[in-house]
């Protein structure tokens, strides 16, 4: 009976991870049929006849969702060493069907490194309770299996510590038991939905063995002899869900309250493939590498298509077709198509903002004594690197720039004057006292730090 339920959840969690399917590779078995109504010719969705180059690009590059896998997705996920599919970091898109199955699943399921997990990735985690003496189920942050020789522990002397061969548990709450050592069974629980659509708690899997109550008695430490050994690596392998998976100490799911899935129907900026993308998502910055790792990464029409893709996912839907036209017309993003840009084009680093800050506040932000010890001057690197996650000298607590957030841009609201700066808002003029940069050139400067995440490009 547990093997079938282990068995049963393996199952399931498998298909959540979406492991790569070499049969499904060949586009001559793609399981849908790839139908593409041209834009304009489906009673939704009305073609883009606006002027603005990039939509017009990406509604000819990607008039469907097909197009966007086949020549986005796979572009940025597959690479040479395939990027996405083959580091346990990354989901695998790698079939139009792993794609459409990435809408709504969870994200950082199986990543290579605790630190590489995302908070709002983290989901309610399983929870775990001793069947004798019994208590209610205090939900996993996370566990550890440390490999080894298990070693000779005794209640007298030698004492299990975090690095101690067995499988450690860190829970959110202490345990209500009493002394530090038992012999119990420990029962995983997690909530399913039944067949009748209500909440029912599963005991998917127990481990029997001498338990040590440790730290704050949040902290156990489950011994593992040798006979027991497959037992706990089937245990971990079932994919015990961490609340915690990080082990930053915050609970993705309980603090932010939402946890976020790898697309987020209707919602680009809660998707995590987007933020991936980024670097960052809201004011948050998403650990890892910024994907692509190795390919050509996305222009404006590729950001483009991708956001109104998402955008036009119907929230209320369960099942999405890739084959359906992009609405570029109504989609929001088309009316500033240049802000997506991470690289290239548009409101970039080199291209846009050094410039802006070179020729508006290098007079003053340069040299020997830079004023307010603030130099603008220098090579684009050494700019960057100054003003990018480094604290202001005037409200320390704030960084100059900070991917993702005006409001936590110092540099930024020293251009718009708010009412929390320190000394003047910029640029001083010497001549007046203050006139504040051309609209256009401190939007410039906003959609890079808000929209493209403040990238070096
Ligand atoms: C005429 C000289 C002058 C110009 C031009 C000028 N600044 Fe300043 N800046 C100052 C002075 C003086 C200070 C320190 C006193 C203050 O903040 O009022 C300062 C301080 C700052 C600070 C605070 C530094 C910190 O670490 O807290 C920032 C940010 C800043 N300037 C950005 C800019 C930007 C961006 C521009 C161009 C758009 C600019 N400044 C143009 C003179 C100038």
């Amino acid at each position: 009976m547990k093997r079938s339920l282990l068995a049963a959840t393996l199952g399931a969690l498998t298909l959540a991870c979406g492991t790569p399917d070499p049969s499904k590779d060949d586009p001559g078995t793609i399981p849908f049929d790839p139908k593409r109504p041209t834009p304009g010719t489906t009673s939704e969705v009305t073609a883009y006849t606006g002027s603005d180059v990039d939509v017009l690009g990406a509604q000819l590059t990607y008039p469907t969702g097909i197009d966007l896998h086949r020549k986005l997705v796979m572009r940025t996920c597959s690479g040479t060493n395939g990027v996405c599919h083959n580091q346990k970091e990354y989901p695998d898109l790698h079939t139009p069907g792993a794609f459409v199955a990435s809408i709504g699943a969870p994200c950082n399921v199986q990543s290579g490194t605790a630190s590489g997990v995302f908070d709002r990735c983290e989901r309610l985690g399983d929870r775990f309770r001793f069947t004798e003496p019994a208590f209610k189920g205090i939900e996993i942050g996370w566990f550890e299996l440390v490999p080894g020789e298990s070693p000779e522990l005794d209640p007298r002397g030698t004492r299990p510590d975090a690095s101690t061969v067995g499988l450690h548990l860190y829970l959110h709450d202490p345990v209500p038991v009493e002394g530090v050592r038992l012999n119990a069974t420990g029962t995983f629980l997690r909530n399913f939905i039944n067949d009748q659509g209500n909440v029912q708690e599963l005991a998917f899997a127990s481990y029997e063995t001498r338990w040590w109550v440790l730290d704050d008695r949040r902290h156990l430490f489950a011994e593992v002899n040798e006979n027991q050994r497959d037992t706990v690596e089937s245990l971990v392998a079932s994919g015990i869900v961490q609340g915690d998976q990080n082990r930053n100490g915050s609970y993705g799911a309980r603090i932010l309250g939402n946890t976020v899935p790898l697309i987020k129907p209707g919602k680009p900026e809660d998707s995590y493939l987007v933020a991936r993308l980024r670097g960052y998502m809201g004011e948050q910055t998403v650990p890892g590498t910024r994907m692509p790792l190795a390919n050509q990464p996305p222009n404006v029409q590729d950001m483009l298509a991708l956001m109104c893709f998402i955008e036009g996912l119907d929230p209320a839907a369960t099942q999405w077709s890739l084959g359906s036209a992009i609405d570029y017309n109504k989609c929001s993003y088309s009316a500033n198509p240049s802000a997506l840009s991470l690289a290239g084009s548009g409101d970039t680093w080199a291209a846009r903002v050094l410039p802006i800050l070179q020729s508006n506040c290098g007079g003053c932000h340069g040299g020997e004594n830079p004023q307010g010890g603030l130099n603008l001057l220098g090579s684009s690197h050494d700019v960057y690197t100054r003003l990018v996650l480094k604290p202001s000298l005037q409200k320390p607590e704030l960084n100059l720039i900070q991917p993702g957030s005006l409001d936590k841009s110092y540099l930024v609201l020293k251009l718009t004057g708010d009412g929390s700066i320190v000394g003047s808002r910029m640029p001083i003029n010497p001549l007046n006292g203050n006139s504040p940069l051309p609209e256009a050139e401190r939007q410039s400067i906003e959609n890079w730090v808000l929209l493209s995440g403040a990238v070096e490009n």
